[in-house]
């Protein structure tokens, strides 16, 4: 049933309005297991590593039939001649995740990590549709695959190009990155999947485990099938290396395990993975084609990337027709030339790999880097040690193009309407020459662009007006700087606090960051002493952005409650009492309401008391606090 949802994503998106304004008019209604609560959560600011009840183990392949058989002829051995099943299942090609349920409500979601220790992404799982929020009554782990079906990885792709990112290479990737987005918000657009195929307390067979997930409400695949031998087995791979293309997500296999539990118990593990389990890997789908032509994409750091134009060919289900080369290193490596013929591969890649060159072309031309950047004809470098050959012009309309485009996209600032063909109109035209420009724009400038209306105009104005809100990781992540993208703004911001002081440090100090190395660490300086950049710094401060960041602890005694202080306490000043609050996890708001959880009231205090009372939240005082503090 799940996999057929009933209603449409819009109705449900509807649905979710009403149902959230009646828990807001009704607080005491709203149960933790309430689909409100999926989304909610606030960004957080990287993720806590936390041990596996056990480990995370990855499975041994079997690349051919003759492996498949060995396999097969190792577990009859093992088992001694005793009968047995296997069950097959496909091999979902996406991310393995441990989902934990305490008394049947959901509770913490862990990546697999290294096997051993993964992290705690439970705002982000939660936010996924077929992770049930409750799931019986007793305390269970189940572990799954999270992965993007085609049609949500084409739709976010498609996103990330009119945003002017680069797109994500495969599905697997982008479930991956989206798993580990600090925002859950953003997280839940993504429209993730889970589908689980483990459970423990394990059932006594592997048939019951995919039967009690699916009672369970869990979103079981409903492609596997009990195989009485390695031949059934090598049928159902047959099956579904034939049909693979027909299914809305990928899979890279077949997974065959042996259906009872005591049978697995027996043929036990090796180090790395169990010995009653096997992946059949299908073979890359691989096609040979020509190479038509070559060019040269320049990007926000003014990378310039040789792509190949290549003679259509369709290779696994997707018309393939460019290949990018990378650079100029694996244009040696490959020692391709025009008219070439190459062989592509789709290895999971929705973008093609060229695998090798499989003959030499008539007329074979060279692929040279060009000398001089393609879009303003300005000087290009390859820095000693870099395999990529740049565009040092700071003004080049390519790189101010997509640094615009990577400035307005979601989870940097954020502007809506300000896309690709916009963009090109306000470079050319000369009206934004960089980002801060973006905020001197009139309304009278913008209607006088092709296809721009007065009504958009104004909705355009008014994102990029919200958009000098961004706190100090998004304007980070926003400058651009090669290797800082949301993740290490988040964590530079908070380990610094202030962008002055990012701007400042030396290469040492800036490793002090978590997750922080050499290569950021040297980007990132390289970045502050070239003058356009620092140029562009005080025009963002001329602008009122805001350079510093307050750090939220994650959890603390007061996590998810929200505080109003009013009146004088006796001890602690205003901001005293809310950095408490904050390193203790909660929230300090300005104005009392429903959503209040208490009001810290001292001498004096006034309308705000008032509010509280009609509204029955709570009122304390300091030394309340500071118990609640502990
Ligand atoms: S069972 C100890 N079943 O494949 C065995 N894994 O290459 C645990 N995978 O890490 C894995 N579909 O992420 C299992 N139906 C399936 C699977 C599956 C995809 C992934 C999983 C695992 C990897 C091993």
């Amino acid at each position: 049933m799940l996999d057929s949802p009933e209603i449409s994503d819009a109705e449900y998106d509807t649905m979710m309005r009403e149902l959230k304004a009646l828990e807001d008019e009704h607080p005491e209604l709203l149960t933790p297991d309430s689909p409100t609560q999926r989304v909610g959560g606030k960004p957080r600011e990287g993720f806590v590593k936390v041990p596996h009840s056990s480990a995370m183990l990855s499975l041994d392949n079997a690349l051919n039939e003759t492996e498949l058989r060995d396999f097969d002829r190792r577990v009859r051995d093992l088992l001694g001649g005793e009968e047995f099943h296997y069950v097959a299942e496909l091999k979902l090609d996406g991310l393995s995740l441990a989902a934990h349920y305490r008394e049947g409500q959901f509770a913490q979601a862990i990546t697999r990590g290294d096997g051993a220790t993964g992290e705690d992404v439970t705002e982000n799982a939660r936010t996924i549709r077929s992770i049930p929020l409750k799931a019986g009554r007793a305390s269970l782990e189940v572990r799954g695959e999270v992965l993007l079906n085609r049609r949500a990885f084409e739709k976010l792709n498609a996103e990330r190009m009119a945003a002017g990112q680069p797109p994500s290479p495969n599905p697997r990737n982008a479930a991956a990155g989206s798993i580990r987005l600090l925002d859950p918000k953003i997280a839940a657009s993504r429209r993730l999947d889970f589908y689980p195929y483990f459970l423990f307390p394990a059932p006594a067979t592997q048939t019951e485990t995919m039967e009690a997930l699916t009672s369970l409400g869990f979103k079981v695949n409903p492609h596997w099938r009990v195989c009485t031998d390695v031949g059934a087995l090598l049928e159902f791979c047959d099956e579904w290396e034939r049909k693979r293309d027909s299914l809305p997500y990928e899979i890279d296999g077949v997974v065959a395990k042996v259906d009872r539990a005591d049978q697995q118990q027996r043929l036990g593990w090796t180090a790395k993975a169990p010995r009653w389990a096997i992946a059949f890997k299908f073979p890359a789908q691989q096609k040979e084609t020509t190479i038509v032509g070559v060019r040269f994409q320049v990007g926000r750091t003014g990378t310039l990337t040789p792509v190949a134009d290549l003679e259509p060919v369709s290779v696994g289900g997707v018309v393939v027709s460019t290949s990018t080369l990378h650079n100029q290193d694996e244009i040696e490596r490959l020692q391709v030339q025009i008219n070439d013929r190459v062989l592509v591969e789709r290895a999971g890649d929705v973008i093609p790999k060229i695998v090798r060159k499989v003959a030499d072309g008539n007329n074979r031309r060279p692929i040279e880097m060009p000398t001089a950047c393609p879009v303003c004809g300005g000087e290009v470098v390859r820095a000693e040690g870099e395999a990529a050959t740049r565009c040092i012009n700071t003004n080049c309309p390519a790189r101010l193009k997509e640094s615009i485009l990577h400035w307005a996209a979601r989870g940097v600032m954020d502007i809506d309407g300000l896309g690709d063909a916009l963009v090109d109109q306000l470079v050319d035209t000369g009206l934004v020459k960089n980002v801060t420009d973006l905020y001197g724009l009139r309304l009278e400038a913008l209607v006088d662009l092709e296809r721009m209306g007065k009504k958009s105009a104004e909705k355009l104005l008014a994102n990029i007006e919200r958009s000098r809100r961004a706190p100090l990781p998004r304007l980070l992540n926003g400058l651009g700087i090669s290797f800082v993208g949301e993740r290490t703004a988040q964590i530079l911001a908070e380990t610094f606090g202030d962008l002055d002081k990012i701007a400042a440090a030396s290469e040492e100090e800036l490793q002090k960051a978590e997750e922080v190395g050499p290569k950021v660490a040297g980007s990132i300086r390289r970045f502050f002493e070239e003058r356009h950049n620092r140029s562009l710094v005080e025009k963002l401060r001329a602008e009122d952005f805001s350079f510093t960041y307050a750090i939220t602890r994650k959890t603390g005694a007061l996590t998810n409650l929200t505080f109003v202080l009013t009146g004088a306490l006796p001890t602690l000043s205003r901001d005293d009492a809310k950095v408490l609050i904050e390193t203790a996890g909660g929230k300090v708001a300005g104005s009392v309401s429903k959503k209040t959880n208490y009001v810290v009231a001292g001498e004096e205090a006034g309308s705000k008391l008032d509010k509280a009372r009609e509204l029955g939240v709570a009122v304390i005082d300091e030394a309340r606090l500071l118990e609640l503090l502990g």
